[in-house]
């Protein structure tokens, strides 16, 4: 038994009113042609009730990109998991490397957050990945394994969690690591989630490859053993580019 595949759209700080139009367009694609994967677009804060409503009864699943890991309080400009629930969320990304660079997360950080969307009823999507620095001094494993043990909370579901390994040097860079270095990472995270989770939990969570997907090179991507999914960035903004990444299954 494998996981279903899940192809998600991270559309990061892009995207306006008029973006609904995209998830129209995708969502007439996958009535005509079903995906052979779970379809998920996760689009900035503002956005997520209102394409969660243009989304409703399709099979395009709407998420977020982060979340506070408090349920409420006195956090000026933050969002909490149970109001992304309430809008109309069904995923919440945590612990991308722009949130980990930009906002200087750390795995605790990104762990209390995960914690507080399954707490809030939803699935979490947790990514990893190392530098370019890291993968040239041949550390990839050592980060990524450090990363998911200091990232996913100690109460973790794994029936609802995904990981997401995304080389820091891939995202939107055009870049992407070869197929055997594909395998031996997802090889290597494979093998943590087993040894930690037990076999049957631990070979049946999601691992997303993302990092300059693009509908050239998903079905190559995503042939790769242990790689059940993808996260996909740029490609993500547009229906008929992410269709076709779509069509890789
Ligand atoms: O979350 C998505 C990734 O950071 C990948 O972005 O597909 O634009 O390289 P990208």
């Amino acid at each position: 038994r494998a996981p279903k595949p899940l192809a998600a759209g991270n559309w990061k700080m892009n995207g306006l009113k008029a973006s609904s139009s995209e998830i129209a367009d995708l969502a007439a694609r996958l009535k005509a042609a079903p995906a052979g994967c779970d379809v998920l677009i996760c689009p900035p804060f503002t956005l997520v009730a209102s394409l969660a409503d243009a989304a409703a009864g399709t099979s395009v699943a709407i998420g977020a990109q982060d979340c506070h890991a408090k349920a409420s309080g006195a956090h000026t400009g933050d969002v909490s998991a149970p109001m992304l629930a309430d809008s109309g969320a069904s995923f919440v990304i945590v612990g991308h490397s722009e949130r980990r660079a930009d906002h200087g997360e750390t795995d605790a950080d990104v762990a209390a957050k995960a914690a507080a969307v399954q707490a809030a009823g939803l699935p979490v999507i947790i990514c990893v990945g190392e530098t370019e620095a890291e993968r040239v001094a041949g550390r990839e494993v050592e980060i990524v394994s450090g990363q998911l043990a200091g990232s996913i909370p100690a109460d973790i579901d794994t029936d609802r969690l995904v990981i997401a390994y995304e080389p820091v040097w891939a995202i939107g860079t055009g870049r992407t690591p070869s197929a055997a270095d594909v395998e031996a990472i997802h090889g290597a995270i494979r093998e943590k989630l087993v040894a930690r989770f037990g076999a049957a939990a631990g070979s049946m969570i999601r691992i997303l490859y993302g990092g300059s997907v693009k509908p050239d090179n998903a079905k190559e991507l995503m042939s790769v053993a242990n790689v059940n999914g993808a996260l996909v960035g740029g490609a993500s903004l547009k229906a008929a580019d992410f269709d076709a990444i779509i069509g890789a299954w």
